[in-house]
């Protein structure tokens, strides 16, 4: 087949280096996004009056019969062409003749796939957007109705303080809040023009950039064109809020898996959720939580694999910029999945309140005897050691705080007396946890309203 560039080469491309460099395989997945960003060329070079009504005419009705083609899958890709650019306008042309043959006036390959991965990441950082937003909401109906399950919080995965177990779900409603934020400030970025920028130079002929932008839905028009070929760094932000989004999940999904297993037995995944054993008929695996946590590998991988493409690349496009779109194409591929499963996970979700409540109490209201020592005057580096000398005796009498009565608490220090008893509960001691962001109920119900308005529930 004819390249475009037979001009000045005096034999045809190898077969090995056709294979080898072609990116249609897989670019073919911005066949939308280049005919929106062609038909807007056109409509620029009409402007610049390189093109007349006539020949935009035909060549838009052309794309959008070729788009047409496309979307019922009778469009023919070709390798030989290399990429998704060179598909479409070969066809045009084939469809149009000279006339089709003007469009790549003003225009080089790389404004083009610059221009259709920025329109292509605007509709996808949406999607993400949204898909953030309903876990969000999931999450904050869960908090509402695990307002009154206390569970034992760990630090260190040790038993640590009485936390309500809404205020678990609305710590995780916090990272994706901040996530779907920082997708929305990378857009900003995303959101400019690099049209009209060339190979690297700029353009021959008088395009009205800010008009192909207003046609294209930028906000902005990339202001030099050699930063707008040569950059990729809008990937690399949305690769990085990928992967840290993927961490999020991952910890999530690490907590659940944790949480169901027997050990812990807090939660349980619904059975339509989970996989079973070819060989161990008691298994019941949550398959789901593991893969979110897999996947984020990728999710890093992609970010490492552009950031080391990008590094010491000279300055300008070059042909290993083709390697970005794989890597982004695998992370919102796969990021788009995870949080859709974390979804469905979190909704399906049961716990068990008995089991978590027997876990709560007991050594995580060490800290409470301690700070109510604090209220009676004593120093808290003093109160602590009293509180560890209570840990000490419950742990070998094997008994539990809360059931210490007022006689065996007075063996340690006289200050105690009958109001000790009363404040020894799981959710007493989550209750004094009053400050702003805390576990207390009061402070949790407060938080559970400000997110039902930001969410819009
Ligand atoms: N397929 C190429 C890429 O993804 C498009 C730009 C090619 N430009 C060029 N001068 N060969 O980067």
């Amino acid at each position: 087949m004819e390249k475009p560039w037979s001009g000045r080469f005096s034999e045809d491309t190898d077969r090995f280096v056709e294979e080898f460099t072609e990116s249609v395989s897989f670019d073919k997945l911005l066949a939308e996004e280049d005919i929106k960003q062609n038909i807007a060329h056109v409509r620029t070079l009409l402007r610049a009056g390189v093109l007349t009504e006539e020949e935009v005419e035909k060549i838009i009705k052309a794309l959008e019969r070729i788009r047409k083609d496309i979307d019922e899958g009778k469009f023919t890709w070709r390798k030989e062409l290399e990429d998704v650019h060179m598909n479409i306008e070969a066809e045009l042309i084939r469809r149009t003749g000279d006339t089709g043959g003007k469009v790549h006036t003003g225009r080089s390959r790389n404004d083009q796939i610059a221009t259709d991965e920025r329109i292509f990441l605007k509709k996808e950082i949406a999607e993400i957007v949204d898909l953030l937003k309903d876990l969000r909401r999931v999450l904050v109906r869960t908090a509402e109705r695990t307002v009154d399950i206390v569970i034992p919080s760990y630090t260190h995965l040790q038993r640590a303080q009485p936390l309500r177990l809404a205020h678990y779900f609305l710590a995780f409603r916090e990272m994706f809040l901040k996530d779907s934020e920082r997708f929305l400030d990378c857009y900003r970025r995303v959101d400019e023009l690099p049209l009209g920028s060339g190979a690297v130079a700029g353009v021959d002929f008088p395009l009205d950039r800010f008009f192909t932008a207003r046609e294209l839905g930028f906000s902005k028009v990339v202001r030099n064109s050699m930063y707008a070929t040569a950059d990729r760094d809008f990937i690399l932000e949305v690769l990085f809020c990928c992967a840290v989004t993927g961490t999020h999940l991952s910890r999530f999904a690490e907590d659940m898996i944790l949480w169901s297993s027997e050990e812990f037995s807090y939660v349980e995944l619904p059975d339509r959720l989970c996989t079973g054993s070819s060989i161990m008929p008691q298994k019941k695996n949550p398959d789901i939580l593991e893969l979110i946590r897999g996947k984020t590998g990728r999710l890093y991988g992609n970010l490492m694999s552009l950031l080391t493409v990008l590094k010491g690349l000279p300055t300008a496009y070059n042909r290993d910029l083709q390697e970005d779109k794989e890597p982004l194409f695998d992370s919102l591929r796969t990021l788009k999945g995870s949080i859709a499963g974390m979804t469905k996970a979190v909704e399906g979700m049961k716990f068990n309140e008995d089991r978590m409540k027997t876990s709560s109490g007991n050594l995580t209201l060490a800290t409470d005897l301690a700070n109510y020592l604090v209220r009676k005057g004593v120093p808290f580096r003093e109160a602590h050691r009293t509180a560890g000398r209570i840990v000490a005796y419950v742990t070998e009498t094997g008994k539990r705080i809360e059931d210490l009565t007022l006689e065996e608490l007075r063996r340690f220090s006289d200050l105690f007396s009958e109001d000790a008893l009363d404040l020894l509960t799981p959710e007493g001691s989550a209750d004094r946890k009053n400050t702003y962001g805390g576990t207390s109920r009061e402070q949790i119900l407060r938080m559970i309203e400000v997110a039902k308005r930001e969410e819009g529930l």
